[in-house]
């Protein structure tokens, strides 16, 4: 079999890894790719949002499958040009992909089907939304742009003050997006997070392990959200609390979008509050979670390859449930210096290949770029580590022991990555 994998973060590169894995599998292309993916698999110089270029080369190869990373060419129906062009590609159509290409949507879709989340207003024009805030008791809120904003679009607001501000700033961020204008402001919901990911063909519904991701810049859940700064899989849950996640939340979800006529196909990733009241859907995504995916697929023990054929196929009940591996994973990510903010590329990146990687650790490649031979930065979030360890403590000490091996420039990671979680154990 080939299968093709889009998009060049450290998520396709993890996929890319464990897809290759895969006896079943004769070759991996990624398109565009990165150098990480270039030492496992074949990259093709085809951009994730070049649609016609991804699928003509889909036909000419005789691709059988293709894996959609990032949301935005499934925002721009790529499921839908390769459906047409008689081509497999997993991933939900435009039309499903809306649960994350519109905040908005998402939120009426849990309103009318009665799915747990905070209470929203949304606005058309800023100045309905200034003037909702001036009406309003002072308090904490979160402002939202609803269309896709790269993690940027949502600013947690202690008052009506900042909130105001926050308005203009998401709009600005979603200014030349897909020209949804609206804005969103939320409840602000308090309690842990989790990410729930979910493969799904839009009757069986397969729930990953749950993840925590990390997604303020600063220790302590400091600074400005990022796109997430490391993760720890599984998370304990009380049974009572993962039941509610799926039976409340996962569950009616699918349901919901296939009486919407926008059957699901493919990760449906649910970012969740679990608040005193129960679960609350934070967010929805119409992909894997990045950086969650990576640590998942280093816990994954069985074949990923089955699963993702038969969700393509509608046929996710003909295969058998993922195997996990017992041990906890932790996976930190390495950034640019001034990430999220502006920062510089080219920078050399050094010792990357001191670090010694097997079925415990592994390295992947996200803002990296070969020039000549010399591995430098390309984006904000460079490369990321993931270990597993017999305890978040195992976990922890390897993962940062193999980072201590690299240095670049203005390089920046987040120290405590599953802290939180080994002293709620304790
Ligand atoms: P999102 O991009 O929607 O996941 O939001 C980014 C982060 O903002 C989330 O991970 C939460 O920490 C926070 N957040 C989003 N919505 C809310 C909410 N209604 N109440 C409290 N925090 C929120
Ligand atoms: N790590 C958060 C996301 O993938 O959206």
């Amino acid at each position: 079999m080939k299968v093709l994998v889009v998009g060049q973060g450290g998520r396709e590169h993890a996929l890319a890894w464990k897809i290759q894995q895969s006896p079943l599998v004769d070759r991996v292309f990624v398109a565009p790719g990165n150098p990480g993916t270039a030492a496992i698999g074949e990259n093709v110089d085809i951009a994730a949002t070049d649609l016609e270029g991804l699928v003509n080369f889909a036909v000419d190869q005789s691709i059988d499958l293709t894996v959609v990373g990032p949301e935005a060419p499934l925002c721009d129906g790529i499921v839908d040009l390769f459906r047409e062009r008689g081509r497999l590609c997993l991933g939900p159509d435009k039309a499903a992909a809306e649960i994350e290409g519109s905040k908005r949507f998402a939120r009426e879709l849990c309103e009318k089907h009665r799915i747990p989340g905070p209470s929203f207003w949304s606005f058309e024009n800023p100045a309905t939304a200034r003037s909702f805030l001036e009406n309003r008791p002072d308090g904490p809120i979160v402002v939202k742009a609803s269309g896709l904003a790269a993690g940027k679009g949502v600013v947690v607001c202690k008052d009506n003050e900042e909130a105001r501000e926050a308005v203009s700033h998401c709009l600005e961020q979603v200014q030349g997006g897909a020209g949804d204008n609206t804005l969103v402001l939320e409840e602000f919901l308090e309690g842990p997070e989790v990410s729930l990911i979910t493969l799904t063909d839009g009757e069986t519904i397969v729930p990953l392990e749950p993840a925590r991701d990390h997604k303020p810049v600063g220790e302590g859940d400091t600074g400005p959200n990022t796109g997430g700064m490391g993760v720890i899989t599984p998370v304990s849950l009380m049974s009572r609390v993962s039941q509610q996640m799926e039976t409340q939340i996962v569950f009616p979800t699918v349901h919901a979008m296939n009486r919407e006529k926008r059957r699901f196909r493919g990760f449906l990733y649910a970012g969740l509050m679990l608040t005193q009241q129960g679960p609350r859907v934070i967010e929805f995504n119409c992909r894997l979670g990045d950086p969650e995916t990576q640590p998942l697929l280093l816990r994954l023990k069985s074949d990923i390859f089955p699963l993702l054929m038969a969700a393509a196929q509608d046929k996710l009940d003909t295969v058998e449930a993922p195997v996990w591996d017992s041990r906890v994973a932790v996976c930190v990510v390495a950034c640019s210096g001034g990430y999220p903010g502006s920062y510089k590329k080219g920078v050399p990146i050094f010792g990357l290949d001191r670090i010694e990687t097997g079925p415990d650790l592994q390295v992947f490649h996200a803002g990296t770029r070969l020039a000549g031979s010399d591995l430098v930065t390309d984006g904000g979030r460079v490369f990321a580590v993931t270990a597993l360890g017999a305890d978040i403590q195992a976990a922890r000490q390897r993962a940062y022991d193999a980072l201590a091996k690299v240095e670049f420039e203005g390089m920046h990671y987040r120290k405590d990555i599953g802290v939180a979680q080994a002293a709620s154990r304790a």
